[in-house]
């Protein structure tokens, strides 16, 4: 039986560059890697994980759905089970946004204009990792706010092209999410947490001011 994904999983399966081949990093459960691969949609379907335990969970999953034949499943560090060129898209979803960028500095290769789709779902830290792509050359094909067992999530893909972009704060907190029905949501998330962030930065100075008016602005909800 095919898994059901999801809402994060299923908005990152979106994004997948359709005809090309594509890895799943972190795979765990193996839901996205088995519904990729069940999908017939891609040449070459990759499932990866750090741990041993987790990719037999994905080797059960695809048994289970019946495409064990479809994908490859590979153990090893982040994006050391590929090859540069390998594949057109590499999801990393549901690991910190640290790990995240992290595994994209181990593999320079990503670093190339024309080369793979990157599509993530940090579990944490947001913001820093939009300042992260923004400021080592990736743009931004996506980033949608979705919810997911009561959290909020940004599901983003972002490509390499060379040309870096410093972010404001606001750039960061929000990226693109305002452009979806459930930005307001996301948005209303994200400022909660600011009048706990505003305490630790001295008065006066440019992000002081910054998240001052982005909490006078208020929710907008
Ligand atoms: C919370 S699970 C996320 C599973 C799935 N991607 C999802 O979003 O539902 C995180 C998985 O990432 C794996 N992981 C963590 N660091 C990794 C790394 N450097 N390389 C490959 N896998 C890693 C963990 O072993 C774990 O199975």
């Amino acid at each position: 039986m095919l898994p059901t994904l999801d809402a994060r999983l299923a908005a990152a399966a979106e994004l997948v560059r359709p005809g090309q081949p594509v890895a799943d990093i972190g795979c765990d459960h193996g839901k996205l890697t088995a519904v990729l691969a069940a999908s017939g949609r891609y040449p070459k379907v990759i499932g990866a994980d750090l741990r041993p335990g987790p990719l037999s969970k994905a080797r059960q999953t695809l048994e289970h759905a019946n495409c064990q034949d479809r994908a490859e499943l590979r153990l090893g560090d982040g994006l050391s089970v590929l090859s540069a060129g390998e594949v057109g898209s590499i999801v990393l979803a549901g690991v910190s946004a640290q790990t995240t960028w992290e595994i994209l500095e181990k593999a320079p290769w990503v670093f190339t204009v024309g080369g793979p789709r990157i599509i993530m779902i940090p579990a944490t830290r947001h913001s820093e990792l939009r300042r992260w792509l923004w400021t080592h050359g990736f743009a931004f094909v996506a980033d949608r706010p979705v919810q997911a067992a009561g959290r909020w999530y940004a599901v983003m893909a972002a490509e390499y092209t060379g040309e870096r972009h410093e972010p404001t704060f606001s750039e960061c907190l929000l990226g693109g999410t305002g452009s979806w029905p459930e930005g307001a949501g996301y948005a209303a998330w994200q400022k909660a947490k600011l009048p706990r962030m505003r305490l630790g930065v001295p008065d006066g100075t440019p992000l002081a001011d910054e998240i001052d008016r982005l909490l006078k602005e208020g929710t907008g909800l």
